[in-house]
């Protein structure tokens, strides 16, 4: 699908890889919504990249303020024809740890903004993009998701956050079946190590310990790296139900 001209809804995009995204799609022509919890820098970015960008505040959680950030394209855009998701947390937590077993509602927030929210914002999209008068390649939008490579090398400490990923992985084949009849892609990127306000929060000992462990290149890779693998799924018509590492061979050990 040509990025030029296409709106596009970034979840997340406020900061880190989906902010790159955003970034990336816009200089290629795309109208973009920046939905993101943060406001602040959401805006910050909107107003930097001027006309064509525009901020939606929303908690992916929230149903209702998903649907919200869905209306403001299609009143802004016209359609929805791509659809970024970036938004999600990190954390860790041990199934058993010193103070007791996990604590069942940190499982289920985890579970909540990174799977449910990720899945909230397809169906609601996909609703709309079906409607699109398909390209010469019979496409109607593309779905860009984000896991990580923890859905499958998941540490220490990361049994909800790779139950999260893991999920968007395993939906990822299952939707791309379901939206097949109505020209609708998607995708899942499984970043490893990036450099993003995420990954620099991490104290610099372990930061330093997971860099290291980076086959090649050796280093963290760079949020437009990401944008770069979103850029490729959306113009490329053969990408379809398929999660691809984007991670410098990395294979983390349990921790
Ligand atoms: N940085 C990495 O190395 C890395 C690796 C693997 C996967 N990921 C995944 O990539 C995605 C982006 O991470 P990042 O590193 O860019 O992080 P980041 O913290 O820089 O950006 C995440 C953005 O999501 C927003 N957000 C968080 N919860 C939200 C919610 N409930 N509703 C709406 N917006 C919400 C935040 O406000 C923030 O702007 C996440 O899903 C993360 O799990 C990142």
């Amino acid at each position: 699908m040509d990025i030029n001209g296409k709106a596009a809804i970034i979840t997340g995009g406020a900061s880190g890889l989906g902010e790159a995204t955003a970034r990336r799609l816009h200089s290629l022509g795309a109208k973009i919504i920046i939905a993101d919890m943060n406001k602040e820098k959401g805006d910050a970015v909107c107003e930097e990249l001027g006309e064509g960008a525009a901020f939606s505040l929303v908690n992916v959680t929230q149903t209702d303020q998903v649907q919200a950030t869905i209306d403001l394209a299609l009143e802004k855009f016209g359609s929805i024809d791509i659809l970024i998701n970036c938004a999600g947390v990190g954390m860790a937590m041990k199934t058993v740890g010193r103070d007791g077993p996990h604590d069942l509602n940190v499982f289920k927030q985890i579970i909540d903004i990174n799977l449910i929210g990720t899945f909230d914002a397809i169906r609601l999209a996909a609703f709309h993009m079906q409607n699109n008068e398909p390209n010469d390649n019979g496409e109607r939008g593309v779905i860009v998701n984000t896991a990580s490579i923890a859905a499958w090398d998941g540490q220490i400490g990361q049994a909800a956050y790779s139950a999260s990923k893991g999920g968007i992985v395993g939906m990822t084949i299952a939707i791309a079946r379901d939206l097949s009849r109505s020209g609708i892609r998607v995708c899942t990127i499984a970043p490893g190590l990036f450099a993003t306000p995420l990954m620099m929060a991490l104290p610099e000992g372990p930061r330093n310990s997971l860099s290291a462990q980076i086959p090649f290149p050796n280093r963290f890779g760079q949020p437009d790296e990401y944008a770069m693998m979103a850029q490729q799924i959306i113009e490329n018509p053969m990408m379809n139900g398929e999660s691809i590492r984007v991670d410098g061979a990395l294979r983390m050990g349990p921790k």
